[in-house]
């Protein structure tokens, strides 16, 4: 008890000294110009032809699964969050009153959203990144890996869900050491996936430091699990961004989105998992999630288009897109281009505020972009012709 306490009074002694050193470099932290995230603040605002849909709210992440014409959504509880949202920097667990939070389909053809039971999966669920891939042999099914944020340790929740029902059945709830703070998720087998994790200290007051000092070149990584044996296989695979955020994967490459150095990394998987850099993308804009257009292999990366004020927009959860806009973005990196990136989609925040994720169909001429803290939590947008065209 008395340890605890020294250590506690310790770690403010130290956080309070800190104030009064120059903060550059600062135990590696890294310090970002403003420029580098304001490139795309003054580009027009491109949609016109969004619907907000109101079923779910809080909708952190997107993935649609192409096969079934099914998006499937991470969504929960605004208010919640703004309580208890770790990796939004929220922990005051008493506030918050419910630790469950949802999964969605919308069946892009229909128009219609379900909320998927949960099956098998008790203790809390808040939702963050999700991903959803084929099961190898059983084209009825798929698996749908979602970060499981709790009260006690982190987890990756691998689900399976028959296509057509209204149900998830809880496969496999991963935990590990490695598993810290994760984000984002993406699969790479059934049950076989990388994870991002967003800062290095769970809670108490090295969280606090690192909140308030960082964000530190050492803190975030990159993991690779491997879940499909009886012994669980973890391990860290990349590391050096400044706050790893979204990742992806297509073609043989890893792609994890940089939210504070406002970059996407390009890694070559090579054949035991571990990740090779190939090369750096400035985005000009800090970037959230990241989602592959089937038909040529670009990806789609949320931006925030204009400095960030995320206490603000937690405070204000019941007003976002509604009194309290926030510009969103969304920007295209084209395969053939070496994933230079361009604008492909911005809000005023009319549609989404605060937008994480943007998901674009082709085949039906959708964009499907989702908010992390805003009721009504996710907008169908028509796909202009021309921009329609140059995805085939
Ligand atoms: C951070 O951004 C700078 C400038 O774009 C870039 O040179 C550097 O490689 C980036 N580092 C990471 C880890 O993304």
């Amino acid at each position: 008890m008395a340890s605890t306490r020294s250590l506690v009074g310790l770690g403010l002694l130290l956080a309070w000294l800190m104030r009064f050193l120059p903060s550059q470099g600062i135990l590696g932290r890294v310090i970002i110009q403003k420029s580098q995230l304001l490139r795309w603040e003054d580009s027009d605002y491109s949609n016109n032809d969004c619907v907000v849909e109101q079923t779910a709210n809080g909708c952190e992440d997107v993935k649609i699964h192409f096969d079934s014409n099914t998006a499937f959504l991470a969504c929960g509880d605004p208010k919640g969050r703004a309580s208890w949202y770790p990796g939004a920097g929220r922990h005051d667990a008493k506030s918050r009153k419910d630790f469950r939070e949802k999964l969605y389909k919308y069946d892009i053809k229909s128009k219609k959203t379900t909320e998927l039971r949960i099956e098998g999966l008790g203790g809390d669920f808040v939702t963050h990144g999700i991903d959803v891939i084929a099961v190898p042999g059983d084209s009825s099914k798929v698996h749908i890996l979602a970060v499981r944020h709790s009260r006690g340790d982190d987890a990756i929740s691998i689900f399976e869900h028959t296509l057509g029902t209204d149900v998830v059945t809880l496969v496999k709830d991963v935990q590990h050491p490695t598993i810290k703070t994760p984000n984002g998720v993406v699969a790479i087998g059934p049950m076989e996936f990388y994870i991002t994790n967003d800062h290095y200290y769970v809670s108490g007051v090295k969280r606090y430091l690192e909140e308030s000092f960082g964000p530190w070149s050492w803190a975030t990584n990159v993991v690779y699990c491997d879940a499909s044996q009886a012994e669980l296989q973890c391990r860290e695979v990349a590391k050096g961004f400044v706050h790893a955020n979204g990742i992806a994967a297509n073609d043989g490459k890893v792609f994890v989105g940089d939210s504070q150095n406002a970059t996407v990394s390009v890694f070559e998987i090579e054949s035991d998992k571990s990740l090779k850099l190939d090369h750096r993308v400035a985005l000009g804009a800090a970037a959230d999630n990241i989602k592959v257009i089937p038909s040529n292999g670009d990806l789609v990366v949320a931006v925030f288009p204009t400095l960030e004020n995320l206490p603000l927009y937690l405070d204000n959860t019941e007003k976002l897109g509604k009194d309290l806009l926030v510009p969103a973005a969304a920007l295209r990196l084209r395969k053939s281009a070496n994933y230079e990136p361009e604008l492909l989609y911005k809000d005023s925040g009319a549609a989404i505020s605060f937008m994480t994720a943007m998901a674009i169909d082709p085949y039906h001429g959708v964009a499907i972009g989702v908010g992390v803290l805003q009721y009504g939590g996710f907008a169908v947008c028509a796909l202009g012709e021309e921009t329609l065209k140059s995805l085939q």
